[in-house]
């Protein structure tokens, strides 16, 4: 399904009223200066640590303030902050909108390394609003630390300060800032119409002010309070997994193994094989994500592991011995599970998960909508992660792109793929998957269909798969036209360029998600019904790991065969020229059943 959330404000609220200076607003949030503010349940650091309100999702819900105070040109805004989050788009006070190509408002922020500052004024206005960002170079922040960051913008130039020292100028603003209406003026989170990114660290000091401050009072700013830079470390954060271990891309000699921790850890992978030979150990440096590809492993073969992660206090987490087996060779017969859409109902993509599992597949490939919002870390680490395990700490997982991943970076971190990513193609055992990303173009002389088309000339295999989110043929009710009043396109018109090249060389099933049912079509060659021996080519929309479930059109289409509206799996055993497919709804009930065999 492609429609988008309606964008909620799901946190307790928590407004600050205004400790009005004369020319803007300072929050100070210090244990003695709390009273002031409407915050019920306020944490702080203790003193020696310097204080500070604690945010984080869980702890500290959005803070919002006023929108009487927000300056209309010049400006300065400056802030105490630590940090105990790294993430893509980090908010620590603004009021933005940035949404495609509208670009409304300002942001002091923080990326994975870096503070930023995006700005967006007439001056740069392309219609509808543009922001500049600046990042603080190579002023990088320390975990849980105090840093002082100042944006300075005096109707001309913008300049970020970090530390009392100017990390980074612009002048590609000018004039007075462009704000959108609907965007919420937020204290401690990164929030506009589509994303809602709380700061997991704390606040101390928060200040606007209406007029851009010199470089020489930036720096009297920081010296005021400059032992605040020198105290240790704190968290709130303990030791524990914040993603457990998954397994991605399987290869004939290699495995990849991920896991994040809560805190920064060192690590270490060991694994051997399932006789006790062949220890290989592996370690990396301090960091919370940690991905390790073991490589130099054997066919076919079943391996052990454990990972284990240590803190900078020396604690230590350990998993469960885990297992897997490296991908089979061209005359091994093996099994796989498809799915797709597991945005939505975590309980049913566990379900489904759990009866995966239960069939004990060799891989798992994921047809894409991995996740409902692929900017927002939460709904990987709080929704997708923990629902499909254990399954991808046995089994490898192979996903394509879906609309609701928005091409975030997330996936591409967590996602241990073959380059480019974004599409892939990989062997295992007699077949190979084409992974496709149906969200990129691929009308003729676009890059990804010309991969393709060499990609599939170059195949050689028994059995040819392609995997993508947007089915290229569907019978559902109303994503490509309503089909209750009037035509349809029955399926994704970008996609449909990718036909002619299934048939041409001779892919045998084309699996989609994103239509959230189940649909298995006739083979289908040149537009028209074709058995599979004379080159028609199956196409299965697996759309049935969580999503909310849609509906058929009332009408049976041309292509129409098998359809239910069940949440469900498919599972596809392979010997040989022997190809086994069952579709099976998440209470294990067996719905749908065919089996090909291909002439030698
Ligand atoms: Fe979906
Ligand atoms: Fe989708």
């Amino acid at each position: 399904m492609h429609s988008e959330g309606a964008f909620m404000i799901s946190h307790v609220l928590i407004i600050c009223s205004l400790a009005l200076a004369q020319d803007g607003a300072v929050w100070n949030f210090e244990p003695q200066t709390i009273e002031q503010y409407n915050i019920q349940e306020a944490i702080f650091a203790e003193a020696d640590f310097g204080y500070g309100l604690v945010c984080s999702s869980k702890t500290m819900p959005m803070t919002i303030a006023s929108k009487e105070s927000l300056p209309t040109k010049e400006f300065t805004v400056s802030a105490w902050v630590s940090i105990e989050e790294p993430q893509v788009w980090g908010g620590i006070i603004g009021c933005v909108q940035d949404d495609a190509d509208v670009e409304y408002g300002w942001v002091l922020g923080y990326n994975e390394t870096q503070f930023t500052f995006g700005l967006s004024t007439v001056g740069a206005d392309d219609g509808d609003g543009r922001m500049t960002y600046l990042d603080s170079a190579n002023q990088k922040y320390e975990f849980g630390t105090w840093h002082h960051v100042v944006a300075t913008y005096d109707g001309k130039l913008l300049r970020l300060y970090v530390d009392g020292i100017l990390s980074n100028e612009t002048s590609e603003q000018s004039g007075n800032i462009l704000y959108s209406d609907s965007s919420p003026f937020v204290l401690g989170a990164y929030v506009d119409g589509n994303e809602n990114n709380p700061l997991d660290g704390r606040l101390l000091m928060v200040a606007l002010h209406r007029k851009a401050v010199t470089q020489i009072e930036v720096a009297r700013m920081y010296e005021s309070r400059k032992e605040l830079s020198a105290l240790p470390s704190w968290t709130d954060a303990t030791l524990d997994w914040e993603v457990e271990p998954y397994l991605n891309w399987p290869t004939i000699n290699a495995m990849s193994v991920s896991f994040e921790t809560t805190v920064p850890t060192t690590a270490t992978l060991t694994t051997h094989r399932d006789d006790g030979t062949n220890t290989v150990s592996m370690h990396s440096g301090q960091k919370r994500f940690h991905q390790f590809r073991i490589t130099h492993l054997e066919q076919n073969q079943k391996y052990f592991y454990v990972v284990s992660g240590t803190d900078s206090n020396g604690e230590t987490i350990t998993s469960e011995q885990l297992s897997f087996r490296t991908a089979p060779g061209e005359n091994d017969s093996f099994t796989f599970v498809a799915i797709g859409d597991t945005q939505s109902q975590a309980d049913v993509v566990k379900r489904v998960a759990d009866l995966a599992y239960m069939h004990r597949p060799n891989l798992v490939v994921h047809a894409g909508d991995l996740v409902s919002t692929g900017t927002v870390k939460a709904d990987w680490t709080g929704h997708f992660f923990p629902s499909m395990q254990p399954l991808i700490s046995r089994v490898p997982l192979m996903p394509v792109l879906g609309n609701h991943e928005q091409d975030a970076q997330h996936y591409y971190d967590y996602m241990d793929l073959p380059q480019p990513e974004m599409y892939y193609s990989f062997e295992f055992g007699n077949a190979e998957f084409f992974m496709i990303d149906g969200n990129r173009k691929l009308h003729d002389g676009s890059d990804q269909l010309e991969w393709l088309e060499n990609a599939l000339k170059q195949s050689n295999a028994t059995w040819k798969f392609a995997v993508l989110h947007q089915p290229p043929y569907t019978s559902d009710s109303d994503d490509y036209g309503d089909t209750y009043v009037t035509t349809s396109t029955q399926g994704d018109t970008n996609v449909q360029h990718i036909i002619s090249l299934l048939e041409k060389f001779g892919v045998d099933i084309c699996f989609s998600g994103h239509v959230h049912d189940y649909e298995r079509t006739f083979p289908i060659l040149k537009g028209e019904v074709t058995p599979m021996h004379e080159g028609g080519v199956m196409y299965v929309t697996t759309a049935g790991g969580g999503g909310y479930l849609e509906h058929f059109d009332p009408t049976n289409t041309w292509f129409g065969h098998k359809k239910a509206n069940y949440h469900h799996l498919v599972y596809i055993a392979i010997h040989g020229n022997q190809l086994e497919f069952q579709a099976i709804d998440e209470h294990g009930g067996l719905f749908d059943v065919i089996s090909i065999k291909k002439a030698q």
